[in-house]
């Protein structure tokens, strides 16, 4: 079997998850988990993947979407860009500050930007006007593993998001 393909990873890390993403997005099979499907205030989460440790999940918001600082208290991740621009804001910081969508898009092309579960984020811009489609690749902490919409600490993204959390009562 081929060596997985690198994944350029900015905040990255030698460790287990680098591992699991660059094997994952490498296997001809990386859909063939795929399982569920939830969404709430206009965001959509898929689960693409999961294990007992590991887990994929595809996000997907609508053009002008505001994620809300937050963090994954369970999760360390990967997030790998897949269409759409979607400007990051990580621990106080825009990481693409300065630069034109054309370039955030050429830059998130094949590339990832580590999460870690102490990590703050959100959007740092409103969603372009095509909307945005990330992979989130997850290595969970402690429990079994959640999506990251209800594994979530910050503003909720609506009314619908907040009455999940309620109901998920974490
Ligand atoms: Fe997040």
């Amino acid at each position: 079997m081929a060596a997985p393909k690198k994944l350029r990873t900015m905040f990255g890390a030698d460790d287990e998850l680098q591992a699991f993403a660059e094997h994952w997005l490498s296997g001809p099979g990386c859909l063939s988990g795929a399982s569920s499907l939830a969404h709430t205030d206009g965001a959509m989460v898929a689960c693409l993947y999961r294990d007992s440790t590991f887990q994929v999940e595809l996000c997907c918001v609508p053009p002008g979407f505001v994620i809300p600082d937050h963090v994954h208290p369970h999760a360390d991740t990967i997030e790998v860009p897949v269409a759409g621009v979607l400007r990051l804001h990580v621990n106080g910081k825009d990481v693409y500050a300065g630069r034109c969508d054309e370039r955030v898009q050429r830059l998130n092309r094949g590339s990832g930007i580590r999460i870690n579960h102490t990590d703050v984020h959100g959007t740092a811009a409103p969603v372009g006007e095509t909307g945005a489609m990330f992979l989130s690749i997850q290595k969970w902490l402690g429990c079994e593993p959640l999506s990251v919409l209800t594994d979530y600490l910050g503003r909720p993204l609506g009314e619908g998001h907040q009455e999940m959390l309620d109901a998920a009562n974490l």
